[in-house]
């Protein structure tokens, strides 16, 4: 990274730090030498599972500089669990919850020197992917992996930063097999991007696809979908369809904490029109955080939430995490695991 440049600035997820860390599988789990190693291109055979029948995952986490300028990962352990359940569901071999925290760990504190401040934030990317060179395993799993993490430092997913987005509902083509929609594969976002960018190219000005598809709206291609008034907050009960966010989890204990009575329940398009004349929808996920929603375009209309600005409520549930998040307001729930740098 060019040090006098505000990595920030570009594009969410371009930039990548100086260390990055690997283990391979082994009969006795993955192998880790303890050490980070400068980050750099990675090499498997060309027979690599991975490259022919799609045996990827990754999870998505950030760590963020503190106020009292420590630094700590958010809900560390959320994802860590999350990352073995993707990789059981996918047939690889699941990394060991510790093996996996202490990798991410180290990644972090080697590359904390390059923490951006507040509204940025340090983006952990854990992936894994089948190894095995072999190209007639098309229905057997890869009997080996390979585990990596690399770290970016992170501005706003959203071009433009916080903005009330306009989506599209997408009523037909599903996002993923409703299976398979909890699972944090590679392979659910290349289901996702051919109809998004049809629909983004057939409507111009639409920022993301709401998929509906699954017995209501399940999510967009990475986030999860919330409405929500000044009294309630409203989301669509988990179910295997969609992945279940760990900011979804947060806001949902935030909300409660601030007096919001949370219904987790399935939310269908017919209720959108009336939502908008009242309350507010936003999206939720770690990068993106919580992105208002100011238009929905459904069946040919126009649903507008709002005034074309942030909602209030929507807008303190996300002040109730930035600062819990940045160490700013009191961690009560323990969801920040400090680390050195
Ligand atoms: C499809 C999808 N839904 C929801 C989310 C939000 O999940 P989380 O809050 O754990 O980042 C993401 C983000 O990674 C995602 O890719």
């Amino acid at each position: 990274m060019n040090p006098t440049s505000d990595p920030t600035a570009s594009p969410f997820g371009t930039v990548f730090c100086k260390y990055m860390s690997t283990a391979r599988s082994s009969d006795n789990g993955y192998v880790y030498g303890g050490e980070v190693e400068p980050y750099g291109d990675i090499a498997f055979s060309p027979a690599a599972h991975v490259l022919h029948y799609g045996s990827a995952l990754f999870e998505g986490m950030k760590a963020h500089r503190q106020a009292d300028g420590t630094l700590a990962i958010f809900r560390l352990d959320d994802h860590v669990r999350r990352m073995q359940r993707s990789s059981i569901s996918m047939r690889l071999p699941a990394p060991d919850f510790d093996l996996l925290r202490t990798m991410i760990i180290d990644t972090v504190e080697a590359n904390s020197r390059e923490v951006p401040k507040p509204p940025g934030s340090l983006y952990i990317r854990p992936a894994l992917v089948g190894t095995e060179p072999n190209i007639g395993a098309a229905a057997t799993p890869s009997s080996s992996a390979l585990l990596f993490i690399v770290n970016c430092p992170v501005g706003d997913y959203f071009k433009g930063g916080i903005r009330p987005l306009t989506l599209l509902l997408e009523e037909n083509i599903p996002r993923t097999t409703p299976q398979f929609g909890m699972v944090k594969a590679g392979a659910n976002y290349a289901m996702a991007l051919g109809p998004t960018l049809d629909a983004m190219a057939a409507t111009p000005g639409i920022d993301q696809l709401l998929f509906a598809t699954d017995g209501g709206i399940s999510e967009t291609g990475a986030a999860n979908f919330f409405v929500l008034d000044d009294d309630r907050l409203v989301t669509r009960s988990l179910d295997s369809s969609f992945l279940h966010g760990v900011t979804r989890a947060s806001i949902i204990e935030l909300a409660s904490d601030l007096g919001y009575v949370v219904e987790e329940r399935s939310i269908q398009a017919a209720e959108l029109q009336e939502w908008a004349l009242k309350g507010e929808a936003f999206l939720a996920g770690t990068a993106a955080v919580i992105s208002p929603v100011g238009t929905i375009l459904a069946k040919g209309e126009s649903i507008q939430f709002g005034d074309g600005l942030p909602g209030v409520n929507t807008m303190k549930l996300r002040d109730a995490l930035v600062q819990i998040q940045n160490g700013k307001a009191d961690d009560g729930h323990q969801w920040l695991t400090k680390v050195a740098g």
